[in-house]
């Protein structure tokens, strides 16, 4: 078994097998160690099985981070046509969903195949099912040890991800070294993330749960176009995880459902047209039936059309599309797409993601503190970063 090397690689999932690759094409002998018994556990789930493997429309705007200068280089140096080019490479075929947001036609699991290929070909040797005990800097560099032994490199990458899924293994292991050489780590919260409500709200939408529809959420100036789903629990779907990794534990959210239909036009219009007709029944020509009951009831309107003053109608179209409410929480980790916060990024250098003072040392994808869109954007930060540390570790 080879113990010395070059790199060592903690993490086989997105940016460590990237890093790997990288490392290895340049020449360098890399080990990549992992606790788990496969590797790319995260990739194998994504997308619904077909990963959603980067977005074309990947940009610095698309990410949170306390620095959102940092992601820039590492973005323009490893950009969604240079996965798309190894992809390609590999005769993986993939189609574009929507939003840029491009998956595999068949399986996730060609990706991680790929990774393999990719790192096989650069000479990385794979080493699974190794519990890492401890890390220490050395004359040389670094010496990891593991149940099987101990590992030496020159340079040391974490690639461990976040605390998202502890159920797949996520540890925070990469905290805990950033913390062990001196680096700061900003405060994690779960991001991607469906919502809670307390209980009187939740008792209340209990008869939507399963619908979904069209929807802006709004929190603050950040708003998301995409759908919302009601659960048993509260409000999930993209809308809803894209605003949870901007919304803060007291905060207020604001629902428009259809935002692409002026709904007190449409329900002037029918009040006009069909008088005898209910508002459940005119609301429900535009949005789910059991959601239209459900916003008469809310508004306590009963009669007819003709019967209702337009200061109803405006007052139901609101409840639809000017909805603000107080999410309880978060359904956390166990169902997080991913971490938010994490390695602070005034600690490392943004081409190389190096440890500014620990030369040789590097942190790559979710456990460094920047955190993509969902679409795609999770997955090309973990490419970039782990590109750019494989060049230079
Ligand atoms: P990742 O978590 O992938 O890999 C870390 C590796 O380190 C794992 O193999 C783990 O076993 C290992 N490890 C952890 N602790 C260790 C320790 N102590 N010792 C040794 N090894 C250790 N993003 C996207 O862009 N498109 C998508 O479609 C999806 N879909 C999606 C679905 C679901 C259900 C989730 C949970 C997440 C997504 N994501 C996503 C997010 C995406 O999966 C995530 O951003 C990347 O996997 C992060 O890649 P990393 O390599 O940083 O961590």
């Amino acid at each position: 078994m080879q113990r010395k090397s070059d790199v060592i690689v903690i993490g086989a999932g997105a940016a460590g097998m990237m890093a790997a690759i990288r490392a290895g094409k340049r020449g360098r002998s890399v080990v990549i160690l992992d606790h788990a018994r496969a590797p790319g556990e995260k990739i194998r789930i994504s997308g619904g099985g077909r990963c959603n493997f980067t977005n074309i429309h990947a940009g610095p705007k698309n990410f949170l981070s306390a620095n959102p200068h940092f992601c820039k280089s590492a973005l323009a140096r490893f950009t969604p046509s240079d996965f798309i080019a190894m992809v390609d490479r590999h005769g993986i075929a993939w189609h574009e969903k929507t939003l840029g947001q491009l998956f595999c036609d068949d399986s996730a699991k060609d990706i991680i195949r790929m990774l393999l290929e990719e790192m096989r070909a650069a000479g990385a040797t794979l080493h699974l099912g190794t519990e890492i005990s401890g890390v220490e800097r050395t004359e040389a560099g670094f010496r990891i040890s593991t149940g099987e032994g101990a590992y030496e490199a020159s340079s040391l990458i974490v690639a461990s991800g976040g605390k998202s899924i502890p159920k797949m293994g996520a540890t925070g292991f990469a905290y805990r070294i950033a913390e062990q050489f001196g680096l700061a780590v900003l405060e994690t919260r779960p991001g991607l993330v469906p919502l809670t409500l307390d209980p009187g709200l939740l008792e209340s939408i209990a008869p939507l749960a399963g619908i979904a529809a069209p929807a802006e959420i709004r929190h603050g100036k950040t708003a998301f176009r995409e759908a919302l789903l009601f659960t048993h629990r509260g409000l999930s779907g993209p809308a809803i995880l894209q605003i949870s990794s901007y919304w803060r534990e007291g905060d207020e959210i604001v629902v428009a459902i259809e935002p692409d239909i002026d709904i007190s036009a449409h329900l002037k219009t029918a009040k006009q047209r069909n008088g005898r007709q209910s508002p459940q029944t005119a609301l429900g020509d535009i949005l789910p039936k059991r959601l239209a009951q459900f916003l008469v009831e809310r508004e306590k309107i009963s009669g007819n059309m003709a019967d209702l003053p337009d200061k109803a109608l405006l007052r139901l179209a609101a409840g639809a599309q000017n909805f603000a409410l107080k999410p309880s929480g978060s359904e956390g980790y166990r169902t997080a797409e991913v971490t938010l916060g994490g390695i602070d990024t005034a600690a490392l250098d943004s081409r190389s993601m190096e440890a500014k003072s620990v030369p040789g040392l590097y942190f790559i994808g979710e456990c460094v503190d920047v955190t993509g869109w969902l679409g795609g954007y999770n997955f090309q930060w973990a490419w970039a970063s782990g590109f750019a540390a494989g060049e230079w570790a």
